[in-house]
């Protein structure tokens, strides 16, 4: 996407060719600037401080964390180490062990010197099909997005066609696009007259600080609430349609998301507006299907919800809880919106898409 007139992806390689660059999420929207990664321990840390954040990016992140490990040491030995330090970083989001093992299973069959170029090759190939899943997912739920908005009443037809969206599911969360906002993207360029509802999504507040930012960037009309708001804009027929992205996705089509994403999903369903979510193949774990009880739920620091910055917000010797992914049960999801097209929450849904073998 555009940043002052400049297309960008939120990583890639330096012109050195051996360290990464990544957009660094940490100080937007106060300033737009990039981080270098020249090891696998500051790939690591750029994961679990969330310098970069977002399943498809720390995929993509954790694909050349391993290439970093790998200059440095391409023994079978290091490869094991790097693979776990990656993977301890974040649990929930199933990209990240996905990407992981792809690069982990294709340099295992190499000798020794050609695994870290084998692995600079699987990762830049890895955030290639990042971009070209998520820009189909944004065509699917463009198509989507109009048929909605044209079927509302005619004395509605003049008026925003209205999306609620929780954190940022944009391209700051992918290598480009995003999954969530992609279709909004998309309706945006297609001239649909488009109004986005952005959760400010406590306590990292990526909704207020990311995907704010992002739409403003592209010129796409959005409000900022609080997190509690939603509910209540949907009792008064402010909104028409829900998208969010998601973590890990079961077979059965459970999803999980950021923290908050269940509520949405619940007055979404009380209310009869629909409720999407938008996900690239990467994020399915067929291993699992009762999400609400196989998922691993990442719990951060209870600082992130005690404290802004250094400001306190609550009493000293009060403790704080920070669960930072929950799970939407399939039966509130309207339908997936993936890179092959738009299907039911459900196992036939998604093998409908997939086949047998994912
Ligand atoms: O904790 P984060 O910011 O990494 O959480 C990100 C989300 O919850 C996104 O919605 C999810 O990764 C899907 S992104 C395309």
């Amino acid at each position: 996407m555009n940043i002052d007139g400049r297309p960008w992806r939120t990583i890639g390689l330096e012109p050195n060719g051996r360290s990464v660059w990544v957009i660094d999420q940490t100080a937007l929207p106060y300033s737009f600037g990039t981080k270098t990664l020249s090891s696998c321990q500051q790939a690591a840390e750029a994961i679990s401080t969330m310098v970069v954040r977002g399943a498809p990016l720390i995929g993509v992140t954790g694909a050349y964390g391993l290439m970093l490990a790998l200059q440095a040491d391409p023994s079978d030995s290091a490869l094991a180490t790097a693979h776990a330090l990656l993977l301890s970083t974040r649990p929930t989001a199933v990209n990240l062990q996905w990407a992981l093992d792809r690069v982990r299973d294709l340099v295992m069959a190499l000798p020794p010197e050609q695994r870290a170029e084998a692995a600079r090759q699987e990762a830049a190939r890895i955030a290639d099909e990042d971009v070209a899943m998520c820009e189909a997912i944004g065509e699917h739920g463009l198509k989507l997005f109009q048929q909605l908005a044209a079927a509302r009443p005619a004395e509605r037809q003049s008026e925003p066609f209205q999306v609620l969206t929780h954190c940022n599911a944009g391209w700051l969360a992918t290598v480009d696009w995003g999954t969530a906002l992609a279709p909004i993207y998309k309706a945006h360029r297609a001239g649909l007259n488009i109004h986005v509802w952005v959760d400010e999504t406590r306590p990292r507040n990526q909704g207020a600080s990311l995907t704010a930012f992002e739409l403003g960037r592209e010129g796409v009309p959005h409000t900022v609430i609080v997190d509690n708001a939603g509910g209540h804009l949907m009792q008064h027929g402010q909104v028409d349609a829900v998208i969010v992205g998601t973590d890990r996705t079961t077979s059965r089509g459970d999803v999980c998301n950021k923290i908050g994403t269940y509520l949405k999903a619940l007055a979404a369903h009380d209310n009869q507006v629909p409720f999407y979510v938008a996900l690239p193949a990467s994020t399915i774990d067929w291993t699992l299907a009762d999400g609400v009880a196989e998922v691993p739920i990442e719990a951060r620091s209870p600082r992130e919800v005690s404290h802004i910055q250094d400001l306190a917000l609550i009493p000293e010797g009060s403790p704080a809880f920070n669960p930072a992914f929950d799970v939407t049960p399939a039966r509130l999801v309207t339908a997936l919106i993936t890179e092959r097209g738009v299907a039911a929450a459900s196992e036939a849904g998604l093998r409908g898409l997939y086949g047998t073998v994912a």
